[in-house]
């Protein structure tokens, strides 16, 4: 892994701005079409809470989502028994992730070296990545942080799609998690809780009160089918975000997510209260983000709206 310096400062000069006004609290939150090495670049030293980042896989590949239609269109897809449907496609997001492995990670490198510049002192940094590349970001985190900043290995399984013939199905990714400095922040008490794998062993108070996750998280993709699901390839579940989210800020606290995708860093920040930068270089997946944080803030702006005293009888 090479290192090279940072381009950075190359923000338009009105993404500078709102980027500076989420910084010092003004803002609530800005979503930056940049490569992310110019966005971090703007960022002063020490001011992010908590960071997470969910870099391409290296998958080799073009990340390709096609949301279709069926019964109508010029396109014919075969069907059982020979049968054929017509079908049109409806929406269609992609984003390449086709660069060479050493070239990713001396990207990557760059890339946090920045982010743990920009962490505050009791700052702490979530990195996605999954089997493709995990043992060589742990030796890079360590290098960075230094092994001693390491706290968690998190497993995020899920069961969806195919079964390899010939080995065990791949189905988890791997969240690194390491701290800035000697303190970060863990709120046990704001954690979703779930259930107990065998509640008959703790007794009926505590089976209700259900359990602290482990390193484990077991959760479901982002169901196609689902209102959450925006067709953007790679999209995270919301549940996933909102439990580092609740777990490793404060209200207020500033998130920053380089590799933003469809933004839901920015919905969990949202949310929660929180104030979040988020940056994609792709603009399909800024498009997305911020079409989603806009419904998302009407969402949550009608839900204060509704809860003011005298709501109710003004309706
Ligand atoms: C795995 S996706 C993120 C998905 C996201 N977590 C979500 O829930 O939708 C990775 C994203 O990183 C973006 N990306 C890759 N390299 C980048 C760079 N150098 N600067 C900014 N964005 C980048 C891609 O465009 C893609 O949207």
């Amino acid at each position: 892994m090479t290192s090279r310096s940072a381009p950075g400062g190359r923000l338009a000069p009105a993404d500078l701005e709102a980027v500076g006004a989420v910084v010092t609290g003004k803002g609530q939150g800005t979503i930056v079409e940049a490569d992310n090495l110019d966005l971090l670049a703007a960022l002063p030293d020490g001011c992010v809470d908590l960071a997470y980042a969910d870099p391409p896989f290296a998958t080799g590949r073009v990340r390709r989502l096609e949301r279709i239609r069926t019964g109508e269109g010029e396109r014919v897809r075969p069907g059982f028994a020979g049968r054929q449907y017509r079908f049109e496609v409806v929406s269609d997001h992609a984003y390449a992730d086709t660069t060479p492995l050493d070239e990713h990670l001396d990207a990557l490198e760059l890339r946090v070296r920045e982010i743990h510049r920009v962490l505050a002192p009791h700052g702490s940094l979530y990195l996605h990545v999954d089997w493709r590349t995990s043992h060589h970001v742990r030796l890079m985190l360590d290098e960075i942080f230094g092994p001693e900043r390491f706290l968690n290995e998190l497993i995020w399984a899920y069961d969806y799609g195919g079964r390899s013939p010939d080995r065990w199905p791949k189905k988890h990714d791997t969240i690194l998690w390491y701290a800035k400095g000697e303190t970060w922040r863990f709120v046990r008490e704001a954690i979703d809780r779930i259930p107990y794998l065998a509640p008959d062993l703790v007794g009926p108070e505590k089976a209700a009160r259900g359990k602290l996750p482990t390193d484990v998280w077991w959760m479901t993709i982002v169901p196609p089918a689902s209102k959450e699901r925006t067709g953007y390839p790679t999209q995270k579940p919301i549940r996933l975000l909102e439990r580092i989210v609740a777990a490793s800020s404060l209200p207020g606290d500033l998130i920053l997510d380089p590799y933003a995708g469809s933004g839901t860093t920015g919905v969990a920040a949202a949310r929660l209260g929180r104030r979040w930068v988020l940056g994609d270089r792709n603009t399909e997946a800024v498009a997305i983000a911020r079409r989603r944080l806009a419904a998302e803030l009407e969402t949550i702006e009608a839900a204060r709206a509704a809860a003011e005293p005298g709501a109710a009888e003004g309706a």
